[in-house]
C-alpha cells in the first residue's frame, strides 16, 4: 500500500505541477495588458523548485501470456528448435555478448569514458546472470551439458560499440527470445518461458541504455548504474524501488 500511495502522490505532484505551469501560461498573457515588471534586483534569492521525481515503483510483473511486444519480428533470423537446442542458441548468444562488452568496457576505459565502461561492465555480468539461467535450466534436460568457449572479440571505438551492443540487444529481445518463447510455451515448459521472458525483457532495458550512453556519450552524467541480481535487468540512477521485471528490491541490486 505504501508504494501504491507513493505512486499517487508522485502522480498528483506531476498534475499539480501542470495545473501550476498552466496557471503560470495564464498569467504570463494577462500580463502582457499591463506595464512591463519591475527588473528583478540582483540580490534578490534565486527562485529554486525540485523538479518531480520520477520514480519508478513498479507493482505488477510482465508476463509472456498477456503483454503485447512479444511478437518474434516478420522477418525473423532465428533458428527455432526444440527447446533444449535453443537453450544451447541462447548461452552461445550471451557468451558472445559477455565476452563483447568485456572487450568494449576494457576499451572504453583506454578511451576514458568511465560511465561507459561501468555500463558495459554491468551489462556483461548482466548476460552471465542469463548464461546461469540457461545453463541450469539446460543441465535439468541434459546433465552433460557444457558451457561453451567465449570468443575473441576486437573493440572499435566506443561510439561503435555501444551501437554495436545496442543492435545485438534489439536481436534478442525482438526476435531471438521471443521465438523461443513461443517454442517453450507449445512445448509447455513453464521454466523455460520464465527464464526466456525475463531475458528477453532485460535484453530491451539494455538496448535502452546502450542508446541512451550513446547519445550522451559526450555529455556524460557519473549517475550509478544497478544490476538486478535475478533477473539482468539494468537501471540508470536512484529513481526505482524494485525491478520492473521481477520485482526484485532495489537494495539487492549491484551498483557500478
Ligand atoms: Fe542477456
Ligand atoms: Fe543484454
Ligand atoms: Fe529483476
Amino acid at each position: 500500500m505504501a508504494d501504491v500511495s507513493r505512486r499517487l502522490f508522485v502522480k498528483g505532484a506531476a498534475l499539480g505541477a501542470a495545473t501550476l505551469s498552466t496557471a503560470g501560461i495564464l498569467a504570463a498573457c494577462a500580463s502582457e495588458a499591463k506595464p512591463a515588471a519591475e527588473e528583478p534586483k540582483a540580490d534578490a534569492e534565486p527562485q529554486t523548485q525540485a523538479p518531480a521525481a520520477d520514480v519508478l515503483t513498479p507493482t505488477k510483473a510482465p508476463s509472456a501470456d498477456t503483454a503485447s511486444n512479444f511478437e518474434a519480428m516478420p522477418d525473423s533470423i532465428t533458428t527455432v528448435g526444440t527447446t533444449y537446442e535453443n537453450l544451447l542458441a541462447a548461452i552461445e548468444g550471451e557468451t558472445g555478448a559477455t565476452a563483447k562488452y568485456t572487450a568494449y568496457a576494457e576499451a572504453a576505459d583506454k578511451e576514458g569514458f568511465d560511465q561507459i565502461a561501468r555500463l558495459f561492465r554491468c551489462t556483461a555480468d548482466a548476460e552471465k546472470i542469463h548464461i546461469e539461467l540457461e545453463y541450469n535450466l539446460a543441465k535439468e534436460i541434459d546433465p552433460a551439458t557444457e558451457k561453451p568457449e567465449p570468443p575473441t572479440i576486437e573493440p572499435h571505438g566506443s561510439g561503435v560499440n555501444l551501437i554495436s551492443g545496442a543492435n545485438g540487444e534489439i536481436y534478442e529481445t525482438s526476435d531471438m527470445y521471443p521465438s523461443f518463447i513461443k517454442k517453450a510455451q507449445e512445448e509447455d515448459n513453464q521454466k523455460a518461458v520464465q527464464v526466456f521472458t525475463r531475458a528477453k525483457l532485460a535484453e530491451a532495458y539494455h538496448a535502452e541504455r546502450y542508446l541512451d550512453a550513446y547519445n550522451t556519450i559526450d555529455t556524460p552524467s557519473d549517475d550509478t548504474y544497478y544490476l538486478c541480481p535475478i533477473c539482468g535487468y539494468i537501471h540508470k540512477g536512484e529513481n526505482f524501488t524494485a525491478c520492473p521485471i521481477c520485482l526484485a528490491p532495489k537494495e539487492s541490486f549491484t551498483a557500478y
